[in-house]
């Protein structure tokens, strides 16, 4: 079996649903072009790393690979990260005018436009987890919904945001970097894990907590190689402004231990990442999409 060509596979097939599932439920008919400025941050972009997170998780613990669970949290997930996006580009933020290749969401349509299409993204993922037509139970729902909420919210990304606002132009030290990088972004992306996983109610204590482990580790791992990036590549392969942090005097891995440990420390935490899935127990074959996103994370180039 060729794992790379069979996950090569795998994602183009879950990349499919995910795009025409967001292209479906981000209405066009939002009034007064919010439905364009939502589109526009939404669609067409973006690698889809946290949707596919929750598909492969999902299927690790025995969902099918169809579930109609696992398609709406991946695709209330991007909604969150998408409007995270879109607020944190603002003037008010990081003052960003290039996202994805684009122009960012207030450049084009305003900034009272681009705060009420992050305001209508983030309403819009709740109201994709909760569908009324039997498609996903209730208990299901409910866990997915608290765990969203949690991981959005002041004891997630949007408390990381808050800290990482706060500590421009300060030195952190190496835990209060790792708290701000695991709130802001980390908890997004455990959240996928975790939403995956409550895709299939019977999961055993032990798999549960290793699959926490990899998506605290992985959340770490995708900050600190954000970080990275921001300094080794350039703004046309990232699709955004790259030196961006340093110009900002935002506090980051780089600017905390420089470029080759922190480059080294993004291959220690992929590698335990690894060990905690294999810590899940789970069959090999069932895991492959996960470890794969993992390499993924840590190798990418934008
Ligand atoms: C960028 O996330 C923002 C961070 C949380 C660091 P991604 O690198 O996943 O961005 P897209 O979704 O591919 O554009
Ligand atoms: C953004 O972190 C994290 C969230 C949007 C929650 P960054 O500010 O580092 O992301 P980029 O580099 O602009 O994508
Ligand atoms: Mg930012
Ligand atoms: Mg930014
Ligand atoms: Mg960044």
């Amino acid at each position: 079996m060729n794992l790379a060509l069979d996950f090569k596979g795998w994602m183009q097939a879950h990349l499919a649903r995910v795009e025409a599932a967001l292209s479906q439920w981000v209405d066009p008919q939002a009034p007064a072009q919010l439905g364009e400025a939502m589109r526009y941050a939404v669609l067409d972009g973006g690698k889809r790393l946290r949707p596919l997170l929750v598909h492969a998780t999902a299927e690790a613990v025995g969902a099918p690979a169809d579930s109609p669970a696992a398609l709406r949290a991946a695709c209330a997930l991007e909604l969150i990260h998408a409007y995270s996006l879109v607020h944190d580009d603002m003037p008010c933020m990081d003052n960003d005018v290039l996202r994805r290749g684009k122009p960012t969401v207030h450049v084009q349509f305003g900034q009272a436009q681009a705060l009420l299409a992050g305001d209508a993204l983030q309403a819009l993922a709740f109201e994709l987890l909760t569908p009324q037509d039997g498609s996903v139970p209730a208990p299901v729902q409910a866990s997915c919904v608290g765990l969203l909420a949690r991981a959005s919210g002041y004891y997630g990304m949007a408390g990381g945001q808050a800290i990482d606002l706060a500590s421009v132009g300060h030195r952190l030290d190496e835990a209060q970097l790792r708290q701000m990088h695991r709130l802001k972004t980390g908890a997004l992306l455990l959240c996928g894990v975790q939403m995956g996983a409550a895709c299939c109610p019977a999961v055993a204590p032990q798999t549960s907590a290793a699959l926490t482990r990899f998506g605290e580790v992985l959340g770490l791992a995708f900050q600190v190689v954000d970080d990275i990036l921001d300094v080794t590549a350039d703004s046309a392969t990232l699709g955004k402004t790259a030196g961006k942090d340093a110009a900002a005097d935002k506090p980051t891995y780089v600017a905390l231990m420089g470029l080759e440990p922190a480059q080294r420390l993004a291959d220690q935490l992929a590698q335990e990442a690894a060990q905690a899935l294999t810590d899940t127990g789970l069959p090999a074959e069932r895991l492959m999409p996960l470890r794969a996103l993992a390499a993924m994370v840590v190798q990418r180039t934008h």
